[in-house]
């Protein structure tokens, strides 16, 4: 039994641009900033190889599910559980899973805009040569000096936010192909033109044993933080690539498509790394900086090599065009939905959302300078504070966001549309989605979405709450 639906809000023109856009989606700050960050922080080479692990045995068969519901429902992500669910003899509450989702990809949102600001802003620095000749600490006090400024983040944050919202308005699928045929292929060649500089550093070797080697006691640290950055990163956990599944061409090949675009995802954010590392130790900066790595370690190689001001410039607007990309596929599900459920016209869904997370986003802004100082669930020696002001542990606004989304919402959402493609939609259904000629990769299909992913999901919980 194949299905006839189409979706409401166009599909895309064929395979490749479905390729195109999920690999826009997922590679992003992500990639480029996040990854290289948490490596940093959660001690190298244990984080990289729970994450690969993560990737492969939990990101990958969710990514699997999130296609195959959304494209044979075609529809929004809580309207496609729900129509599924009913279709199977299931409970429409089901949705509430994908509602949370899209609730979620939207507090994502809030701060990925405020990142995303800060590479159009490097952009013009870069440009204007603030960084021509710079040493390490010049790097880190601009980086200290642009965050400071809690009208220049909103500033950039708001434009950012302005880019993002107009493609949506328009469709996704109309503004979406033109931008990234030439876009994506470009920042391959530019991560690897910062490879090959990095190669010249004389610490790569360097970078990469802090990358790649690990010490097995270290492995349970990073645990949670890797499963759901491999989350993050592949853009699963929220409905972005459901609902860019639900624009998808009838007949082509969902199980090939999925992992071509992990790959392309997994070997972006190994390079960034690889290019990232041997950098820092040349400067000798602190690998475990936090969130301003990239903005620090980046412009120091740009400012001190030959054409760097130029290669700079284009450097920073592509990551500013990776993040865009990413930041549509997270407004898309709750627009889709709204316009799905509501009679409100699509430009002004779109903005109203855009509006909301703009809103919540100025948190992260000031995270970073008037509320540095507002700390949540602090641990005191013991004693527990939900909020105290000036405490030295605990997470800032930005970090509450940051983990709520990241460590719980995505793993717990990815579980609930793990769960569904393979308990709940029928094998059938999931059988003739996919259409996988050999029973054997169905069967290894199905077997990962079945028992594999939600059994890693629940593992890496339990291992971090008996930690
Ligand atoms: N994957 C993107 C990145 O790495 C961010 C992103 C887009 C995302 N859509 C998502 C993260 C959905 C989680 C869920 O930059």
């Amino acid at each position: 039994m194949s299905t006839d639906r189409v979706s409401v809000h166009g599909g895309w023109a064929s395979r490749w641009v479905f390729i195109l856009a999920a690999t826009g989606s997922a590679v992003g700050l992500g990639s480029i900033w996040k990854f290289p960050y948490m490596v940093g922080v959660y001690g190298g080479g244990a984080f990289v190889l729970v994450f690969l692990a993560c990737i492969a045995l939990i990101g990958l068969p969710v990514m699997l599910a999130e296609t195959l519901i959304g494209r044979r429902a075609r529809q929004s992500p809580a309207n496609a559980l729900k129509v599924l669910a009913l279709e199977a003899g299931h409970s429409a509450r089901w949705s509430w899973g994908a509602f949370a989702g899209m609730i979620t990809a939207l507090l994502i949102l809030s701060f990925y805009s405020v990142v995303g600001g800060w590479s159009l802003d490097y952009i013009i620095d870069m440009g204007r040569g603030d960084f021509q000749g710079v040493t390490a600490d010049q790097v880190g006090a601009y980086f200290s000096a642009v965050t400071a400024d809690p009208w220049r983040l909103t500033l950039w944050h708001t434009l950012f936010m302005l880019l993002s919202a107009l493609v949506i308005a328009k469709g996704v699928v109309a503004g979406l192909e033109r931008s990234l045929r030439v876009m994506m292929p470009l920042l391959f060649v530019m991560l690897l033109v910062l490879l090959g500089y990095s190669m010249t550093t004389g610490h790569f070797m360097q970078g990469l044993h802090f990358m790649f080697d690990f010490s097995l006691e270290r492995l349970l640290d990073g645990l949670l933080p890797a499963m759901g950055h491999a989350f993050f990163s592949l853009s699963v956990g929220v409905g972005s690539i459901m609902i860019y599944g639900a624009y998808m061409p009838k007949h082509s090949s969902l199980a090939g498509t999925v992992v071509g675009v992990a790959l392309l995802d997994t070997f972006v954010s190994l390079v960034a790394g690889m290019a990232l590392f041997p950098i820092v130790f040349a400067a000798g900066l602190n690998p475990s900086e936090g969130p301003g790595l990239m903005f620090i370690s980046l412009p120091f190689a740009f400012g001190n090599v030959a054409f760097g001001q130029l290669m700079g410039v284009v450097f920073f607007i592509l990551v500013a065009i990776a993040a865009w990309s990413s930041a549509i596929s997270l407004l898309e599900p709750m627009v889709a939905y709204l316009v799905e459920r509501t009679k409100i016209r699509r430009g002004w869904v779109t903005f109203w959302l855009a509006f909301s997370c703009w809103f919540v986003g100025l948190g992260t802004v000031f995270s970073f300078n008037i509320w540095q100082q507002a700390k949540f669930f602090v641990n005191e020696g013991g004693v527990f504070h939900l909020y105290q002001w000036g405490a030295a542990g605990g997470l800032d606004f930005f970090g509450v966001i940051d983990f709520f989304t990241s460590r719980i919402m995505l793993p717990l959402g990815g579980l609930c549309f793990v769960v569904f493609a393979g308990w709940v939609m029928g094998r059938e259904a999931v059988r003739d989605e996919l259409s996988l000629r050999s029973p054997l990769l169905f069967a290894l299909a199905l077997f990962l979405m079945r028992y594999v992913a939600p059994v890693g999901i629940l593992v890496v919980f339990a291992a971090q709450l008996w930690k």
